[in-house]
């Protein structure tokens, strides 16, 4: 039967034969996933370990610090961070396609990786990865699906193919709830194991078509707003999910005695147990009324915000 400590146990063997005596590093993406794994390996080759928190310029609103005090305080994980926001934000200048936007932040993340890893030692041979077993099946076909593609999963089906790093990815046979359990396991706080999932292309596939510096902190702004609210309500814990997108379209509004012609912001949230399939979470309406009362009259740059009702199948869970 399965049980986190046996899964532990396993895992501890398996990387300590596999990596011997090479450094490994491993790209922490703020997530639950990436978080497990790194505790993980950790547990298994101890100091062999670096952990790289790339900050890509995509992330949300104080993400950082947030991942730099959680991960130094809780995981005692040799930790560094680089700011490669220009590299990134450059690198996707212009471009709307959203598995193009998949493509670049995988082939980038790997180039920081490899700039990084130079700096780290140079007997780093393994790179962890925290992919899950739901990562691997969507981004080869759909659920019982003909065999297409969905969405790359930038850990998945967007790495170089020339990459020089072995991969370890100890997660790729589990689940979202199995991986908390392990986290669990492994020590790691509630607020970690607990957080909801972020996609490791981050805010690039919640701005919707090209990704701009002006765009992106518009969608922060509105997104803090709305998980601040959703924490505010007590909803947090019920929700797989919650996120703001920001639409590449304009409406017509009024504020005081002027005609405003501005950005529209969507909101998402839904439950789900493996993000394989998904409903829209059914939001007491008084919520939706604060979050949508405080976006309008709080970002500038957008003067409407709709909610997503749409379940997955037939839509996804991000937009992109
Ligand atoms: P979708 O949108 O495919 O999302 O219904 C299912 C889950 O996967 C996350 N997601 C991603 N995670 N790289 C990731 O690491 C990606 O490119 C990516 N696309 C979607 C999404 O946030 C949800 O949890």
């Amino acid at each position: 039967d399965w049980t986190p400590g046996a899964f532990i146990d396993d895992e501890v063997a398996k990387i300590r034969a596999k990596v011997g005596t090479s450094r490994v590093i491993c790209g922490l993406s703020g997530g639950v996933d990436s978080a497990v794994a790194a505790a993980l390996v950790h547990r298994a080759i101890g100091d062999q370990l670096t952990c790289i928190f790339v900050d890509t310029g995509l992330l949300r609103l104080h993400e950082r610090d947030q991942v730099e005090r959680t991960f130094r305080r809780h995981l005692g994980i040799d930790l560094r961070v680089i700011d490669a926001s220009d590299r990134f934000l450059d690198a996707l200048d212009g471009v709307e396609d959203p598995e193009q936007k998949r493509k670049i932040i995988g082939h980038t993340f790997i180039d920081v990786f490899e700039d990084a890893s130079a700096s780290v030692g140079e007997d780093v041979k393994f790179l962890v990865q925290g992919t899950l077993y739901p990562d691997v099946i969507e981004s080869a076909s759909p659920t019982g699906g003909p065999s297409v593609t969905i969405k790359t999963h930038h850990n998945v089906g967007g790495l170089k193919p020339d990459m020089k790093f072995g991969l370890i990815e100890p997660l790729r046979e589990l689940f979202k709830d199995e991986v908390r359990n392990v986290g669990r396991e492994l020590g790691l706080p509630e607020e970690m194991v607990g957080r909801h999932p972020f996609p490791g292309p981050g805010l690039a596939i919640r701005v919707l078509g090209a990704v701009t510096r002006d765009a992106l902190g518009v969608l922060r702004q509105a997104d803090a707003i709305y998980l601040e609210e959703i924490h505010e309500a007590g909803l947090y814990d019920e929700i797989w999910q919650a996120f703001a997108v920001l639409l590449p379209v304009r409406s017509v509004g009024v504020m005081g005695d002027y005609r405003t012609y501005e950005n529209v912001v969507a909101l998402r949230a839904v439950t789900s147990t493996d993000g394989m399939t998904a409903d829209w979470f059914p939001f007491p309406h008084d919520v939706l009324a604060r979050v949508s009362n405080r976006i309008i009259n709080e970002v500038r740059g957008v003067n409407r915000v709709v909610y997503d009702v749409s379940s997955k199948p037939p839509a996804t869970i991000e937009w992109e």
